[in-house]
């Protein structure tokens, strides 16, 4: 299996040598004291498709159609996973983005699967060009929306586009929805032949609860089900019971969220105006991070010497991207931070690029 780039950067290559991070997508974290846990709580396993309780908050949450089933998973990573060994053969034909989530192009391929990584720029709609590379061999198409770096969402057209094309070959069209805000908003809507992914990692600052789901056709979530069996048998009965109440809690959750979005990205603004001649910020549409551009300079060298001189910690261009695929030319800032560790990092970062420019 290839090495997994932007895990091993966050994980091995900065872990343990960072103040200040800017690069873990989600919101800042929430703590145990944030959430209510009861001593009587049984500790049994749960059910391989999720607690009765946490699949009903889901249900109340997104409201899907009678022909789709919820399948709780081990953060959305795993049910990611479930869904590409479960549903893809030798030979399958898969479409998806970069730059993006790896495991979108890596798992396909190592099961044997042609893979199209479909290049996606912020300026452009990706439901046209991702549709222009279905072929009537195409079983899946994964799009991730809200987009992982880009921080962009596809258009209401987009979707609708890519969905006529997917149902056109008989593809399942998969969305990460990992940095959804509305369910009720979820592409799972679009109509039949849709799968959705999401957890609490993001947009609740719960990343340690691995919590997540898959929302999508009934047979589709069947296999993923089954798979789950032979892999973790079930989620953690503590972290569903918590899970549920946070679902449920959502709009609370995301209120917190806003807080600290909204002061967090007039900061960033502010700071990539001052250096308008070196930076341009691709507007981000509700995550939690920010696509920088960078007009020269290599964005490994800078996110490396921010790590080392600086204990901040950013995302480079590559780590989202194919080892063929050019240029690091951009970073990812995570900014819904508190103020002061904001601008900690952002100080940093000034320094570096004053070096770099020279
Ligand atoms: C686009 C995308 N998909 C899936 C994941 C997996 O996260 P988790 O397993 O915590 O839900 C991430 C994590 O950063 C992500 O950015």
């Amino acid at each position: 299996m290839e090495t997994y780039t932007i895990q091993e950067w966050l994980f091995r290559e900065a872990a343990g040598r960072y103040d200040v991070d800017l690069a873990e997508s989600g919101v800042l974290r929430q703590t145990v004291g944030d959430v209510e846990i009861d001593p009587a709580w049984d500790l049994d396993y749960t059910l391989d498709h999720g607690s009765d309780e946490l699949r009903d908050a889901l249900h109340t949450a997104y409201d899907p159609s009678v022909d789709d089933d919820v399948l709780v998973s081990t953060g959305g990573q795993e049910a990611l996973y479930l869904l590409y060994r479960s549903a893809l053969s030798v030979g399958d034909h898969v479409v998806t983005q970069s730059p993006g989530w790896q495991q979108a192009w890596a798992v396909p391929r190592e099961i044997g699967c042609d893979v199209t990584a479909v290049r996606v720029t912020p300026r452009e709609c990706p439901g046209t060009a991702m549709a222009s590379a279905v072929n009537a061999r195409t079983r899946m198409v994964v799009l991730t929306s809200p987009h992982n770096p880009l921080g962009t969402r596809i258009s209401a057209q987009g979707s609708a586009e890519l969905h006529r094309r997917c149902q056109e070959v008989g593809a399942l069209l998969v969305v990460d929805e990992e940095y959804m805000h509305d369910y009720r908003s979820s592409l799972v809507h679009l109509g039949p032949g849709v799968l959705v992914v999401s957890s609490l990692s993001k947009m609740h600052g719960m990343p340690g609860l691995r919590t997540g789901w898959a929302i999508g056709p009934r047979d589709v979530i069947a296999g993923m089900r089954n798979y789950k069996r032979f892999t973790t048998v079930c989620n953690s009965v503590l972290c569903e019971r918590i899970a549920a109440r946070a679902v449920l809690e959502t709009p609370r959750h995301l209120a917190r969220f806003d807080s600290l979005h909204g002061p967090g990205l007039e900061l960033l603004e502010d700071w990539v105006a001052t250096r308008a001649e070196q930076l341009t910020l691709v507007e981000p549409q509700g995550t939690p991070f920010a696509w920088i551009e960078l007009a020269s300079g290599d964005a490994d060298v800078i996110a490396k010497t921010a790590l080392v001189d600086h204990r901040v910690l950013v995302m480079p261009e590559s780590v989202f991207a194919p080892p063929d695929a050019g240029p690091s030319r951009a970073l990812r800032v995570t900014f819904a931070r508190p103020l002061p560790v904001l601008r900690a990092g952002l100080g940093a970062l000034t320094s570096v690029l004053d070096d770099v420019r020279g």
